[in-house]
């Protein structure tokens, strides 16, 4: 039962669960009509105390499709936090005013920590280098999608594997499942963060090798996803700029490719995929997009305990 839970780490909601979701979305995307008055009367607070366009915009599109509302704000510095207003006090009048809430935060474990004092349902929108939850069920979406399957398959994740929560919430949702390989692909100073691979990865006995090329491995791959290193979780501008280009794919490179690889991204993209490579069968990342919003619909109603006809 998930009604009234908060969704702030991936592993809060079993395999069973996360299926759940998923196959109420399916239904949400075959026949959207009916469920355009499933959350008439309800409204959704967006609390994005950093910048977004796709997890905001989702969010908000996925409410007002369900017949809801929203408001919310898009920086902080147009709220009462500008004030010094806390954290748990926000939480609390937001809550006081809508049915369920999202919040997006710099300071990793800021959800955790206004989840206990929230009324409503809370959903991590992405706290700082941490986890996105909501990009994993998006993700996981679109790779049963394109594969039928979430098991036995060999995923590649490239790029910033060290501050990319994307990545880390992917890798502890994937490694619920059997039969996964991941093949990390990123610079020395990006790899993924000792904790995930003692906590999850060794702990599990999953399958995984740390590579520096792209092009030593692209031919394994049934999942390829690309992250962007992140200018904004850089203290140094001299390594930013001398590791924002180490991969960019383009159609040279997926010439070695499997024909039913998937490429995915969570976006923005800056230059790590080529426009050429957008026209191409295997680029998943913009029907990825547009299942963010059909899995946000779903898990809005699922939170919310809200039936279909
Ligand atoms: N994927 C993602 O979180 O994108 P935004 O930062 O635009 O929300």
């Amino acid at each position: 039962m998930l009604k009234d839970r908060n969704y702030i780490d991936p592993s809060d909601f079993s395999v069973k669960e996360l299926d759940e979701v998923m196959d109420l979305a399916q239904e949400i995307k075959e026949r959207p009509s009916d469920f355009c008055h499933v959350c008439d009367g309800k409204l959704l607070g967006t609390l994005f105390y950093e910048p977004s366009t796709r997890t905001r915009f989702s969010f908000e599109a996925a409410m007002l499709r369900l017949g809801g509302q929203v408001i919310g704000f898009s920086e902080p510095g147009s709220s009462s936090v500008s004030k010094g207003e806390s954290l748990r006090d926000t939480i609390r009048t937001v809550g006081s005013y809508t049915d369920i809430i999202t919040m997006r935060h710099p300071k990793e474990g800021a959800p955790n920590f206004a989840g206990a004092y929230t009324y409503v349902p809370l959903i991590n929108a992405g706290d700082g280098g941490h986890q996105h939850p909501t990009q994993t069920l998006t993700d996981l979406f679109t790779i049963r999608e394109a594969h039928g399957r979430l098991d036995n398959l060999v995923i590649g994740l490239c790029g910033d594997l060290k501050f990319g929560r994307t990545v880390h919430s992917l890798i502890k949702a994937m490694s619920a499942h059997t039969g996964i390989t991941f093949v990390l692909i990123s610079p020395e100073e990006l790899r993924v963060p000792e904790y995930i691979k003692s906590t999850i990865l060794d702990a599990k006995g999953i399958s995984y090798k740390e590579v520096e090329r792209l092009e030593e491995v692209i031919d394994d791959l049934d999942i390829l996803y690309m992250t962007r290193v992140q200018k904004e979780r850089f203290f140094n501008e001299a390594d930013y700029v001398r590791l924002k280009d180490s991969y960019i794919l383009d159609l040279e490179k997926l010439e070695h490719a499997k024909e039913d690889l998937a490429i995915l991204h969570p976006l923005p993209r800056v230059n790590e995929i080529a426009n050429e490579v957008d026209d191409d069968p295997r680029a998943w990342y913009f029907r990825q997009v547009k299942n963010g919003m059909f899995v946000r619909m779903a898990l809005i109603m699922k939170l919310l305990g809200v039936d279909h006809a």
